[in-house]
């Protein structure tokens, strides 16, 4: 893909439904006591791998006008093949915890990205509530021997991780008892929104979350909120671009996602939420952002570390490049976990930045990026990196000269109309 300097972006937009709450929606309708439909599913390719798998496990799944209507109450049967989950660790770690719960075996693979990825966060625990997990040196493939009955388990989390947490919590819906996981910072917190929007009684207490099984999901229908995270390089560009003013209607608000937006307000931005209202326990609402930073407002959360990072781990590329434009630059720390998403984030936006002219010295665990630099158009690689995509062709937009991104294509894994609506927005 190769893409220009912009002027501005100007219109409405609605995006796609949010990726990581279509995953939970499909694997809760897969499990209710009776019929749902699900509205405005994500287009993600990710969460395509969902329903396949779903399917592969007899889940009866139709799509018509524009919905999925899921059968339910359904019994899983055993796959005749192995259980694809493509580019999607969601998909990989949450369908385990479910299998988990159930009395069959499944073999779980995916694509060479996810095939690396570190897979010993869920196959602890899910052990210790009695499944059987063979992996390759804690990689996928996985093969699950489900616990039928599982243990219900008190778990501490040792890394900070939404797709964990869910994983155990999907599974204890079978476990008689109460099952409570402890997490060290707050996580995205759908699959306890939706678990209770669906009947499944879950609380939270502080960083303790507590589910009594067994438990089944009452039947029901949901409209996903667009995807925040998709929102997020729109949001971006139009901050970066003086004289935009672009609009995103229908767009999911749950503060455990969208904390980059105060984080963006806090470096200048003008970002407005109106219209908020709720959806089976999601915040839904309408973002409106009026280009250009405002250069006299003090930046603060200059650096983002510690307990903040859970709620900004897929926007921390996007954040670098914004980053590179704000005034004595930025720092991100405690961010090691970025090593192991898709690409290694920090390597990959480390280098894609440097390709452009910024300045940026990588850590263990961080980036700093000394700004504001004028970025310069250059050719940068996705590393088949959804995110890494997109935050660079924000990049591109701000940049002189043009921008060549390299297997581009990544985007479909969370946003398969990405280029078309960032096109459809653009003026230059
Ligand atoms: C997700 C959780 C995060 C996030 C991923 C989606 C989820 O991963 O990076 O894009 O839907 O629960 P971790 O749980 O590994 O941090």
């Amino acid at each position: 893909m190769k893409l220009s300097q912009a002027q501005d972006v100007r219109g409405r937009l609605r995006l796609p439904g949010d990726k990581s709450i279509s995953h939970r929606a499909a694997l809760i309708a897969a499990l209710a006591d009776g019929p749902s439909e699900i509205t405005n599913f994500s287009t993600a390719h990710d969460c395509a791998s969902t329903l396949t798998c779903l399917r592969e496990l007899g889940v009866s799944i139709e799509v018509s006008d524009g919905k999925l209507k899921f059968t339910g109450k359904q019994n899983f049967i055993t796959p005749r093949r192995p259980l694809d989950c493509g580019n999607s660790g969601s998909t990989m770690r949450m369908l385990a915890g479910v299998l988990a719960g159930h009395d069959l075996t499944a073999e779980l693979i995916g694509d060479d990205s996810l095939t690396s990825r570190p897979m010993r966060r869920i196959i602890e625990p899910l052990e210790l509530m009695g499944a059987q997990i063979k992996s390759t040196d804690g990689k996928p493939p996985l093969t699950i021997r489900g616990a039928g009955k599982p243990k219900p388990i008190t778990y501490k989390l040792p890394v900070a991780s939404a797709q964990v947490k869910s994983a155990i919590l999907f599974a204890a819906l079978n476990a008689a008892g109460r099952t409570t996981v402890i997490e060290t910072s707050a996580t995205r917190d759908h699959t306890e929104r939706l678990f209770n929007g669906f009947g499944v009684a879950v609380t939270t207490n502080d960083l303790s979350i507590t589910l009594d099984g067994p438990a089944r999901f009452t039947r029901g229908a949901i409209t996903i909120p667009g995807d925040i995270s998709s929102a997020a390089f729109f949001i971006a560009a139009a901050m970066l671009l003086p004289g935009s003013d672009l609009t995103i209607e229908n767009v999911g608000l749950n503060p455990t996602r969208s904390a980059f937006v105060s984080v963006l307000r806090s470096w200048g931005a003008e970002i407005s939420e109106t219209d908020v209202r709720m959806e089976r326990n999601e915040p839904v609402g309408t973002i409106n952002v009026r280009g250009g930073v405002n250069s006299k407002a003090e930046v603060v959360d200059r650096v983002l570390g510690g307990a903040m990072i859970p709620s900004l781990i897929d926007e921390l590329p996007l954040l670098a490049v914004v980053g590179t434009q704000i005034k004595d630059g930025i720092e991100i720390r405690d961010a090691g976990e970025l090593r192991f998403k898709e690409s290694d984030r920090l390597a990959t936006t480390a280098r894609n930045l440097r390709a452009m002219g910024a300045e940026v010295e990588e850590t263990a665990d961080g980036l700093r990026i000394f700004g504001p630099t004028k970025l310069r158009g250059a050719v940068v690689d996705s590393y088949g990196d959804h995110r890494i995509a997109m935050a660079f062709s924000v990049a591109a937009l701000i940049a002189d000269g043009d921008t060549e991104i390299r297997s581009s294509e990544s985007a479909a894994v969370s946003f398969p109309e990405f280029f078309e609506l960032l096109d459809s927005v653009t003026r230059r």
